[in-house]
């Protein structure tokens, strides 16, 4: 493996199940496992233990049926939630226990009530009893982006000190940009000259609320981190986590320009993603980067003739690289005779380019008229001569 192998760690289980529409039975979050084993992740959060007795039930089931990936459970920096954690975890081959603590002011002193002092002394005990049940231990200072550098940097080396194998710096709100996060890990390592030292693994850490949650995690990896955390689909909190797909995808299509590798296997994307959206609630949006409906999809005539002659005019990667069939011509208002041209003769119909004249005017009425133009549609505007040429009618094609 090189040193720019980049681990990727999957929290569909845990951060993306915990988002509205997305709760999954033990069973659900079996099959879901299966996927991500065959996807390549190298790491599967499979569930907050402390949580509920479902998720302690799944992340147990998870640890006896999966054997390639490491399992991990979250825990907070409380001693109950992380004896639970390891007690789910006692029959994974490798287990992670994953302790946060928030280190923003903000969340210290409202939503914990307890001073940095305090803060600090719980992150060293709470690492401390985990690295003494497992010897894998990940530690999130929550909020990272939102805390006062000099603390954040006080707390992670107490974590390292106390015995944390990998650091994670979580974007929490989703507030930051991808220079300003990209220093945040230069900063720290800088800081904390142990994490190389004794080969501490930095890991990224991002939700979407801005938009930018791939872009800030590729930014990561550009500055050292070497895991990242993400979700497929990008599901998760509010506006999500980082979405695997895109991420695994951007290290390969741009592997020029990051110079990293990864585990994950690119054409089990779209079959990962399709696992997933049958299990929670709703699908990718069609125009999702690489496993939406319409990521391979063309209807613009400029678009589709520059596709017929060199997909590569306007494709960054072939739609079987990330597991999808084939790319799509979509037939609508902005499509031009090449691809009509190209449809009629892939069902059988091959036009003079009067008749391809005749039978695009006709198209472009229809259209204008209809948002979905269907291969019958296509067949009903064809003038008669033609249609009889093939021996087929209007009423046989229903
Ligand atoms: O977003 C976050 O801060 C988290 C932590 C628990 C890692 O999900
Ligand atoms: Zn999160």
């Amino acid at each position: 493996m090189t040193s720019n192998h980049v681990v990727f760690f999957d929290t569909t289980l845990r951060d993306g199940e915990q988002s509205p529409g997305c709760s999954m039975t033990t069973q659900e979050k079996l099959t879901m496992a299966h996927a991500l084993e065959d996807l390549g992740v190298d790491i599967i959060e499979a569930g907050f233990a402390m949580a509920s007795e479902g998720d302690f039930a799944a992340i147990a089931t998870i640890t006896q049926a999966i054997r390639k990936p490491r399992i991990a459970s979250l825990a907070r920096a409380k001693t109950e939630d992380i004896e639970i954690a390891a007690r789910a975890l006692q029959f994974a081959d490798r287990a992670r226990i994953h302790v946060f603590l928030a280190s923003s002011d903000l969340h210290l002193e409202y939503k914990l009530k307890i001073g940095r002092q305090e803060a600090l002394d719980r992150t060293a005990e709470s690492v401390r009893l985990a690295r003494s049940l497992v010897d894998d231990v990940e530690f999130s200072p929550e909020d990272a982006t939102r805390s006062d550098r000099s603390f954040l940097i006080d707390m992670v080396r107490v974590a390292v000190e106390a015995g944390a194998t990998t650091i994670n710096m979580p974007d929490t709100v989703g507030y930051t940009t991808p220079e300003e996060y990209a220093q945040m890990f230069r900063d720290v390592r800088e800081r904390i000259p142990a994490i190389d030292q004794q080969n501490i693994v930095l890991s990224s850490h991002c939700h979407d609320d801005l938009g930018l949650a791939a872009a800030n995690s590729l930014a990561a990896i550009q500055a050292g981190a070497r895991q990242v955390e993400c979700t497929i689909n990008g599901i998760g909190e509010r506006a999500g986590n980082a979405a695997l797909e895109e991420i695994a995808a951007a290290l390969y299509v741009r592997s020029d320009y990051y110079g990293s590798t990864s585990s994950i296997k690119l054409d089990q994307l779209y079959p990962t993603s399709q696992v997933l959206g049958q299990i929670i609630t709703f699908k990718p949006s069609p125009n999702k980067a690489i496993v939406g409906a319409n990521a391979f999809a063309h209807e613009s005539g400029i678009h589709q003739h520059g596709m017929l002659a060199n997909p590569l005019c306007y494709e960054i990667m072939t739609p079987a690289l990330v597991g999808v069939s084939r790319t799509h011509l979509v037939l609508g208002k902005h499509s031009g005779r090449a691809a009509l041209r190209h449809r009629l003769e892939q069902l059988g119909y091959t036009l003079s380019r009067e008749e391809l004249q005749q039978t695009y005017y006709r198209f472009v009425a229809l259209a204008d008229r209809k948002k979905n133009i269907y291969d019958q549609d296509l067949v009903s505007i064809l003038p008669d001569p033609i249609r009889e040429r093939r021996g087929e009618t209007v009423s046989e094609l229903g």
